[in-house]
């Protein structure tokens, strides 16, 4: 049993979160997280249905109205204003932004097309960075010194590590996400805002149905990794609760790998081959 003293630490109570595609996959399980631990979780996708069920599952479960749905598309200037406009006129503070909402697409090099990486660069890049920008006083405004509001982006192990596997744009855009979370939690600092993002290995959802279709293709994937698994829920629900607690105001500028160590996984041994030769 933790003490009141440690469980605080990963208390979310009177914290007011906004959760980008909070409807599913990753985003969900962190909505689920932080409305767990006490937070007004607000969650936007573009398919209104998807986060009203999301929401009304989440209330059902914690008994309470904490997940509160509404349409937003990340990807045009006029759907990120929207979604501004529409957290204004739902809440008077925020103290936790999740830039979760993301896309992807996968070709053979060569056959890439065009105007697939821009669809994915407008959600995974713009949109994240044209949000963030628009929240920034609502955030500053509800944090001090001594508790900081946190925003957390979603990069990915594809933008630490040089994989290919055919999503070019999406690779390129998270480590793109991960240099602006740099760049942001400098200049955030001093006005009391972390930022962070988490870089995932694979971890099942929506965007990955295609590699968890059977359990054979689950299997090869999850012996391909160091830690000999795929993500878990909660592996991200505790870095989530760590990044957003207390215990984490003193952490920015971090590219969290939760990723069972895919990203330090070099390959075969370079000289083993030479010492038995
Ligand atoms: N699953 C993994 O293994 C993994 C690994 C590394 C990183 N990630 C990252 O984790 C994040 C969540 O992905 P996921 O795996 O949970 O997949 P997912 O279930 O497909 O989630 C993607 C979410 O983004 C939303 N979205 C897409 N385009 C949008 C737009 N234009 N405006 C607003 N919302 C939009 C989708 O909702 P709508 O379709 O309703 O808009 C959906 O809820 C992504 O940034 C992804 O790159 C995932």
């Amino acid at each position: 049993m933790l003490s009141s003293n440690l469980q605080s630490l990963f208390s979310l109570e009177g914290k007011t979160a906004l959760v980008t595609g909070g409807g599913t996959g990753l985003g969900k399980i962190m909505a689920e997280t932080m409305a767990q631990a006490g937070a007004k979780v607000l969650i936007c996708s573009r398919k209104l249905a998807n986060v009203k069920k999301t929401a009304d599952e989440i209330n059902k479960k914690l008994n309470s109205n904490l997940v509160i749905p509404f349409e937003g598309d990340i990807s045009t200037e006029a759907g990120i204003e929207k979604i501004y406009k529409d957290v204004l006129n739902k809440v008077n503070k925020l103290n936790i932004l999740v830039n979760n909402s993301g896309a992807t697409w996968g070709e053979k090099l060569g056959n890439f097309p065009y105007s697939a990486w821009s669809k994915v660069l407008d959600v995974n890049v713009t949109g994240l960075f044209h949000l963030t920008q628009l929240f920034i006083n609502l955030l500053e405004e509800s944090a001090d010194k001594n508790d900081p509001s946190r925003i957390i982006n979603l990069g990915s192990v594809m933008g630490s590590a040089p994989h290919g596997d055919g999503p070019y744009s999406y690779s390129a855009s998270k480590a793109a996400v991960h240099h602006i979370t740099r760049i942001l939690a400098k200049e955030l600092g001093p006005r009391h805002i972390t930022v962070n993002a988490f870089a995932p290995g694979p971890f099942e959802s929506k965007m990955t149905k295609f590699a968890f279709s059977t359990d054979t293709k689950q299997k090869a994937m999850a012996e391909s990794i160091p830690l000999k698994r795929t993500g878990r829920p909660l592996d991200i629900s505790a870095a989530t609760l760590y990044l957003c607690g207390k215990g984490g105001g003193y952490v920015t500028g971090a590219i969290l790998p939760l990723d069972g160590g895919i990203h330090v996984d070099t390959g075969p041994e370079l000289f083993e081959p030479a010492k038995h030769s």
